[in-house]
């Protein structure tokens, strides 16, 4: 059994990463596809794998990650697709693969969001699990004048989204990170949502409605302006309330925090410094 680490340039390799974490992950695996094929898989991006006579046996993905924790920043990692071929678990291929990441990543920090069959697992490998936020505020906004959304099967757009994304600020600077275009774009070909651009505030919002409630799933913008200002442009109908995908401290400090409930995607941390006092919510579109 050999290591290897496939990058951007393994092209006759990522088939065969595809096929494996669509074997372990189901239909969230074959989102890596149209991703792929969106430019997403950039040099940060290397996944490290154990393969037999060139059929992939386990992976380990390691996204390269910018952190600002407490208004500093971190060169980090991110890790996802952690996945053991299902007739060979139980062999230590998981282990070997990620002791193998956490040496090459050394005293960095690192994240990654699990699921429930894997809490007892990542302790295993020096990872603490971290509680977040949900941020949530009321409101009463009126519809007015739609803004623009992007088209993300367009290379225009996505060329837009990125030059923004690697300009922008964090949306906070808890516990949040900046420049994780990669990342946004594999969630929104894995579930489109709107994508409003307002050239007007130099930024780009992902919002979504549901009920009465909008939901502003992430916020790129290299300088603060005036929210508010802005929601009536990002909803058909009359909503009451605001949900943040992320911690809302510079642009709705009102917004009311409390525990975040999210038993299906526990959050570890390894080699992180120490975390400000205050709630954080590692913004939604960067977690992998
Ligand atoms: C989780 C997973 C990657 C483990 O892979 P594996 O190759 O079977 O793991 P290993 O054999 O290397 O086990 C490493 C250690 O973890 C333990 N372990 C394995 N799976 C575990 C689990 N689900 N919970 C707790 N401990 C576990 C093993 O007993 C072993 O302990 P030891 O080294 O102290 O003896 C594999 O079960 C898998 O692909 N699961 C489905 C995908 C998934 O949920 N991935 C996590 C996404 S965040």
């Amino acid at each position: 059994m050999n290591l290897r680490r496939i990058t951007h340039r393994d092209t006759d390799w990522h088939e065969r990463f595809f096929a494996l974490v669509e074997t372990v992950f189901r239909t969230s695996g074959s989102n890596f596809r149209p991703w792929n094929e969106r430019g997403g898989w950039h040099p940060g991006y290397e996944v490290f794998t154990i393969e037999l006579d060139g059929d992939v046996l386990a992976t380990v993905g390691r996204e390269r990650m910018r952190f600002v924790i407490d208004g500093k920043e971190h060169d980090g990692y991110q890790l996802g697709a952690v996945a053991t071929h299902p007739d060979r678990r139980g062999q230590g291929l998981s282990r070997r693969l990620l002791s193998r990441v956490l040496d090459d990543i050394s005293g960095r920090p690192v994240i990654l969001f699990g699921n429930v069959r894997v809490v007892d697992f990542y302790p295993r490998f020096g990872f603490t699990r971290i509680a977040q936020s949900s941020f949530m505020a009321p409101v009463a906004v009126e519809p007015a004048r739609a803004a623009p959304t992007l088209d993300l099967e367009t290379p225009e757009d996505r060329a837009w989204l990125a030059a923004l994304c690697a300009r922008a600020r964090s949306p906070d600077t808890a516990f949040s990170a900046h420049d994780y275009y990669p990342t946004l774009l594999w969630h929104l070909t894995h579930k489109p949502r709107p994508v409003f651009r307002l050239d007007e505030v130099d930024a780009a919002v992902v919002a979504s409605v549901e009920g009465e409630r909008l939901v502003l799933h992430d916020l790129i913008a290299p300088r603060p302006f005036d929210l508010s200002r802005i929601l009536p442009r990002l909803t058909p109908s009359r909503v009451s309330a605001l949900e943040f995908g992320f911690a809302p401290e510079n642009w709705w400090p009102s917004a009311t925090a409390s525990p975040a409930d999210e038993p299906d995607s526990p959050f570890f941390v390894r080699n992180l410094p120490p975390l400000p006092a205050r709630a954080f919510r590692f913004p939604d579109l960067a977690q992998t």
